[in-house]
C-alpha cells in the first residue's frame, strides 16, 4: 500500500522522517502523519493531503524536537482519506503510538470485542483496531511491547507493515512484516525503518529486510532482535550491503513504474479477493453487493460506463455478467454515454470503472445516471476518490497505487473485483451450478500464481519485441473473453511505443481488416486452449495464407498453433472465463519491451496524463 518510515537513534527524529516521507511520495498517498517522542511524551501531527501539508500543519502544532520518531504515508483501504483516519494511531491509553501499511481483513470481530471491552474508536480504520489490540494484550496479559504485538499478529488476518512505540518504554520500537515491505537501516547508534530504502540510504547502506512473518525489537544501543511472529523463535538477520541508488530504490530495482507494477499483480490481485473470495467455504463476500443485492437481482440491465483500459475491463466484464449471472449488460464509452441521451431508467444498475475514481467522462456518465434514478455501483482504487463518493455503493480494487501511466494492476484487478460479482449475482439466481461455482472460485484463488507463472515470459516478450519494435503497425485478435483484451493489448502498444496498434474480434477479419495483412504486418493473436480454439485456428491459417507475421499467445503445451505461427509465448492454463487475467500479461511484457527499445518515455507516454479529469 504505501509509505512508513522510523527513526530511534541520536538525531533529531523529525527531519528524517518527514524527508523519508518525501523520499516515499512516488508510491502514491492520499494522507500523511508523523508522531516524535520528545523524551516525556508522544506529539502527533496528521492531515489528508501531501507531506507538504503534513510539514505546514506541524509547524503551527507541534514541537518537532526529539530522537524518535515514525511517520506515514497513507494509501486509504478503510476509512476515507481525513485527519482522523491518518496515521498515526494511538491506542486509548495514548501511550501506543502504531503506522500500518497494509489491510487488516478481521479488523470487525476484533473492534466489536474491543468495543465490548470498554475501547472507544476514532476512526474507521483497521489499524485502530489492531493498536488497541495490542494494548489490551498488554494490558491483559501483562506484556511488554514485543511479546504483545507477536500476540496480537497471530490472532489478525490481513497484510502488514508496521511500526509500534510505546511510550511506557521509550527506547525501542518494534516492526512487523507480513505482505507489504519492510527494511530496517542499521546505522552507528541509530536505526531507520521504511518501506524501501530510500529514506535511510544516505544515512546507511547497510540494511535488514524483514521477510514476511518476521518482526523486529529495535532498541537503542541494542542488536536488533528479528523473531518469527508464528512461534517467536529468534532469526538470524542478513544484513545487506545497499548498492542500489535513490531512483532504483524508488522503483524496487525495476527500470520503470510500469514494470514494477506488472510484476505486483499476483500480489495485488491477491490484495484484491483478500477477505471476500472464501473458496474452501465456497463465500462470495463484499459488502457493497450484499447491501445492494435486490437490485441487481431486480435489475433490467447492468450499463458500464467507464474509459480506456477500465472500458476493457468492462467489456470482459459484459461477457462474464452475461454467461455467470444472464444478466443483460451493454457497455457504453463514458465520453459517449454523457452527450448522447441515453435511455436510462430506476430498474437499471450502472457500474462506473475507474482506476482514478476521477475521470471527468465516467463522473459525468453517472452523474446523469443518477438524475434518471439509476442505482450506481463504483469500482475503484482509490478510496475516498470522487466517482467513490459519487456511487450509491462500490467495491474497491486493492491494487495499491498505479504510477505508470499505462494501466496494467489496474486491469487485472478490476477484473478480478469484477468476477467476484458476477459469481456473487449468480450463486443469488441460480444461473450457475454449485459445482461450477465451486471450481471458479478455487481456480480464481489459483489466479496469482498463475500470473507469476505468466510473468516468466518476460524474456521471450523481450526477445519478441527486438524483431517487432519498429513495426509502423500491429493488429491484436481475440475471440470471446479475450477480444477486450485484444483491444487492451492494442491500447497498451500504442500508448507507450507510439506504433499504431487496432484490436479486432478475430472473427471480424474476413470482413475488411484481412485486406491489411502482408508480409509487414505483425499480428498478435490471443489463442489460449479453452473458448473458441478450432475457431481462433481457422483465422490463423487464414493470415498465414497472406503471409502476416504471427505472434501467438497460447496454453502451455500447445502445438498446433505453435506449428502455425511465427513466434509463440506460452501461458498457463486456466477457465476460458479468467483466462483474461492471465493472457494480457505477456500483452504487457511485448509492449513495455517495445517501447523502452524504442526509448519511449514508459512511465509519462507523450500527450498522456494518469488520470484524464478533464472532458
Ligand atoms: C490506460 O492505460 C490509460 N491510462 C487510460 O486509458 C485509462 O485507462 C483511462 O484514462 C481511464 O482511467 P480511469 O481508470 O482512472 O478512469
Ligand atoms: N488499511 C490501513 C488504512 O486504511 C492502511 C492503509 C495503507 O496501507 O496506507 O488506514
Amino acid at each position: 500500500m504505501c509509505g512508513i518510515v522510523g527513526y530511534i537513534g541520536h538525531r533529531e527524529a523529525y527531519p528524517i522522517v518527514i524527508k523519508g516521507l518525501q523520499r516515499l511520495e512516488y508510491r502514491g498517498y492520499d494522507s500523511a502523519g508523523v508522531m516524535i517522542y520528545d523524551g516525556e511524551d508522544v506529539k502527533v501531527c496528521k492531515t489528508k493531503g501531501k507531506v507538504v501539508d503534513l510539514e505546514a500543519k506541524a509547524a503551527i502544532e507541534m514541537k518537532t524536537g526529539g530522537t524518535i520518531g515514525i511517520g506515514h504515508t497513507r494509501w486509504a483501504t478503510h476509512g476515507v482519506p481525513n485527519d482522523v483516519n491518518s496515521h498515526p494511531h494511538v491506542s486509548n491509553s495514548g501511550d501506543l503510538v502504531i503506522i500500518h501499511n497494509g489491510i487488516i481483513e478481521n479488523y470487525a470481530p476484533l473492534k466489536e470485542e474491543l468495543i465490548k471491552r470498554g475501547y472507544v474508536f476514532h476512526s474507521d480504520t483497521d489499524t485502530e483496531v489492531l493498536v488497541n489490540l495490542i494494548e489490551e494484550i498488554q494490558k491483559n496479559e501483562n506484556q511488554k511491547l514485543g511479546k504483545a504485538v507477536q500476540i496480537a499478529l497471530n490472532q489478525v488476518v490481513g497484510a502488514y507493515a508496521i511500526a509500534v512505540f510505546d511510550k511506557k518504554n521509550p527506547t525501542e520500537i518494534v516492526a512487523a512484516r507480513l505482505g507489504s515491505p519492510l527494511a530496517i537501516g542499521i546505522g552507528e547508534g541509530e536505526y531507520f525503518i521504511a518501506s524501501d530504502a530510500s529514506p535511510f540510504i544516505e544515512y546507511t547502506s547497510n540494511a535488514v529486510y524483514l521477510e514476511d512473518g518476521e518482526m523486529a525489537n529495535i532498541r537503542l544501543h541494542k542488536k536488533i532482535k528479528v523473531r518469527k511472529i508464528q512461534d517467536d523463535s529468534l532469526v538470524d538477520p542478513y544484513i545487506q550491503e545497499l548498492q542500489m541508488n535513490l531512483e532504483q530504490i524508488e522503483k524496487g530495482g525495476y527500470d520503470h513504474f510500469m514494470l514494477k507494477e506488472i510484476y505486483e499483480q499476483p500480489s495485488v490481485i491477491k490484495d484484491t479477493y483478500r477477505g471476500r473470495l472464501h473458496a474452501n467455504e465456497g463465500i462470495i463476500q463484499m459488502s457493497g453487493i450484499e447491501d445492494n443485492l435486490e437490485k441487481f437481482l431486480n435489475a433490467d440491465r447492468i450499463i458500464i460506463v467507464a474509459c480506456g483500459t477500465s472500458w476493457h475491463a468492462g467489456l470482459v466484464a459484459e461477457y462474464i455478467f452475461e454467461e455467470f449471472a444472464r444478466i443483460p449488460v451493454e457497455v457504453e464509452y463514458a465520453s459517449e454515454f454523457r452527450y448522447r441521451n441515453p435511455i436510462i431508467n430506476s430498474r437499471d444498475v450502472v457500474i462506473a470503472i475507474s482506476q482514478s475514481g476521477e475521470t471527468a467522462d465516467t463522473m459525468a456518465a453517472i452523474k446523469l445516471a443518477k438524475e434518471n434514478g439509476a442505482f450506481v455501483f463504483g469500482v475503484c482504487n482509490v478510496v475516498g476518490s470522487s466517482i467513490s463518493r459519487e456511487s450509491h455503493a462500490g467495491a474497491y480494487t486493492h491494487a495499491g497505487p498505479e504510477i505508470g501511466v499505462a494501466s496494467t494492476k489496474a486491469f487485472t484487478t478490476q477484473i478480478t473485483v469484477l468476477t467476484m460479482i458476477a459469481l456473487r449475482l449468480a450463486k443469488a439466481k441460480g444461473t450457475m451450478s454449485l459445482s461450477d461455482f465451486h471450481m471458479y472460485l478455487q481456480e480464481l484463488e489459483l489466479i496469482p500464481e498463475k500470473v507469476k507463472e505468466a510473468l516468466e515470459t518476460n524474456d521471450r516478450a523481450k526477445e519478441i519485441a527486438a524483431t517487432f519494435k519498429d513495426a509502423p503497425n500491429c493488429l491484436y485478435l481475440g475471440r470471446g473473453y479475450n477480444f477486450p483484451v485484444a483491444l487492451e493489448g492494442a491500447l497498451k502498444l500504442k500508448e507507450i511505443s507510439y506504433i499504431h496498434a487496432e484490436g479486432y474480434p478475430a472473427a471480424e477479419m474476413k470482413h475488411g481488416p484481412i485486406a491489411l495483412i502482408d508480409e509487414h504486418m505483425p499480428v498478435v493473436v490471443i489463442a489460449p486452449k479453452q473458448g473458441h480454439y478450432d475457431k481462433i485456428v481457422s483465422n490463423i491459417q487464414e493470415i498465414k495464407s497472406r503471409s502476416g507475421r504471427i505472434i501467438a499467445i497460447v496454453t502451455k503445451g500447445d502445438t498446433q498453433v505453435r506449428d502455425l505461427a511465427d513466434y509463440v509465448i506460452e501461458i498457463p492454463e486456466t477457465s476460458d472465463a479468467l483466462s483474461p487475467l492471465i493472457t494480457t500479461i505477456p500483452l504487457q511484457l511485448l509492449s513495455y519491451h517495445i517501447a523502452v527499445l524504442r526509448e519511449c518515455n514508459v512511465d509519462q507516454p507523450r500527450n498522456l496524463a494518469k488520470s484524464v479529469t478533464v472532458e
